[in-house]
């Protein structure tokens, strides 16, 4: 297969950063270009950056001249795939582009168009049917494909592989890192030794994602009809540098064992329509340590997009369990990356 040639927007953010470290290893993908905010542009990528990521900044990075979106249609014929870690204010962009080139999105601006597919790959590829009727109706040559908030990734995952269970009435608190609030989120006098109770927004995008993306395209493939479950949800951020714990619960239906839902989870590597194209490999790790999942303990293992997951209990038919995922792999760029690979297995990238 030839490398993708990709440009990422967005490349001094933390997200930006963690594409730039996931794809220098990856081979289907060869990075043309970095872009930013217009201040930027023109300097040397390892001059400006505030790199934050465990490894040096990528050789053939380092020199790399920054570009701004303005010079975008310059440069892109070079590119045959765009990612974007934008804020959400700057989706014109994203939307310009997509007239000519697929972007896949990080930011939340367009995950609830009916026609604009929200993916985790592992569990709702069949949604990019809707990319057709998208590019007829918004006479794109390209699309957008977006993809959800860091936090509701695992939550989602583990509803698809209990869905046999019937469940209702989920409930979701969160402890989410300072890197999900992006490279300046979170300034250190209002988190160090400290909790924050609420994330302006954050409750809410988990409660309107998750129907979308457990929903299904209708009959005629023109829009996405939302599941019908309702979840509750509370989002705290907390003095951890990365990752996002999750602790969930919910009501489960008719006669089911604690054995009946570990195997569901242990066994569940996506649905039947990733199973059909990639092998996959099981999503959670289990865990009946006692002090298990720690933010840390993502430090240890090598497969990054993997949740762990642990404090499993079953009581008068309520289920509960804590999920410790990587906001910056699962729920953002290693999301996006394997969500790219997939659109080229499937046709929908040239
Ligand atoms: N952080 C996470 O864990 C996470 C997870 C899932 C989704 N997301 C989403 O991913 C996106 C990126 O998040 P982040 O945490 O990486 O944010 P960030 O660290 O604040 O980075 C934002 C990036 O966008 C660039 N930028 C900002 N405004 C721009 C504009 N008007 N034109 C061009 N470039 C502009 C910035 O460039 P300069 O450096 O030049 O300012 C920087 O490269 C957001 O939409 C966020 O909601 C984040």
């Amino acid at each position: 297969m030839d490398k993708m040639n990709v440009a990422i927007l967005g490349s001094t953010g933390i997200v930006g950063q963690t594409f730039i470290q996931l794809l220098q290893r990856n081979p289907k993908f060869h990075i043309e270009d970095v872009y930013s905010s217009g201040e930027k542009a023109g300097k040397a990528y390892g001059d400006i950056v505030n790199w934050n990521m465990d490894e040096l900044v990528p050789a053939e990075i380092e020199s790399m001249k920054i570009k701004s979106l303005e010079e975008f249609m310059t440069f892109r014929s070079k590119y045959d795939l765009v990612f974007s870690a934008l804020p959400s204010e700057a989706h014109a962009a994203e939307e310009k582009i997509a007239e000519y080139l697929p972007v896949i999105t990080k930011s939340s601006y367009h995950r609830h168009a009916k026609d604009v597919p929200l993916v985790i790959p592992e569990l709702n590829i069949d949604h990019h049917k809707i990319i057709e009727y998208q590019r007829k109706k918004r006479n794109y040559h390209g699309f957008i494909a977006s993809e959800p908030n860091c936090s509701s990734v695992p939550i989602a995952l583990v509803l698809d592989a209990l869905r046999d269970f019937s469940v209702s009435d989920i409930r979701v608190v969160t402890m989410q890192s300072i890197s999900g609030a992006g490279i300046n989120g979170v300034s250190p006098m209002d988190i160090m030794g400290n909790l924050i109770p609420n994330i302006t927004g954050e409750a809410d995008k988990i409660k309107s994602e998750i129907p979308k993306i457990l929903g299904r395209v209708n009959e005629l493939s023109t829009e996405i009809e939302q599941d019908k479950m309702e979840i509750w949800a509370q989002c705290n951020r907390i003095p951890v540098l990365r990752n996002h714990v999750e602790s969930l619960s919910m009501k489960v239906s008719g006669e089911i064992s604690p054995e009946q839902i570990r195997e569901a989870l242990e066994k569940y590597k996506g649905s039947p329509g990733y199973t059909r194209i990639r092998h996959g490999n099981p999503i959670f790790r289990l865990s009946e340590k006692p002090l298990f999942p720690q933010p840390r303990d993502l430090i240890h293992i090598k497969d990054d997009m993997k949740v762990l997951m642990g404090q499993l209990y079953l009581k008068d038919g309520i289920f509960s369990c804590v999920c410790t995922s990587s906001n910056l792999i699962r729920g953002a760029a290693g999301n996006s990356i394997l969500h790219a690979e997939i659109l080229k297995e499937e046709g929908y990238i040239s």
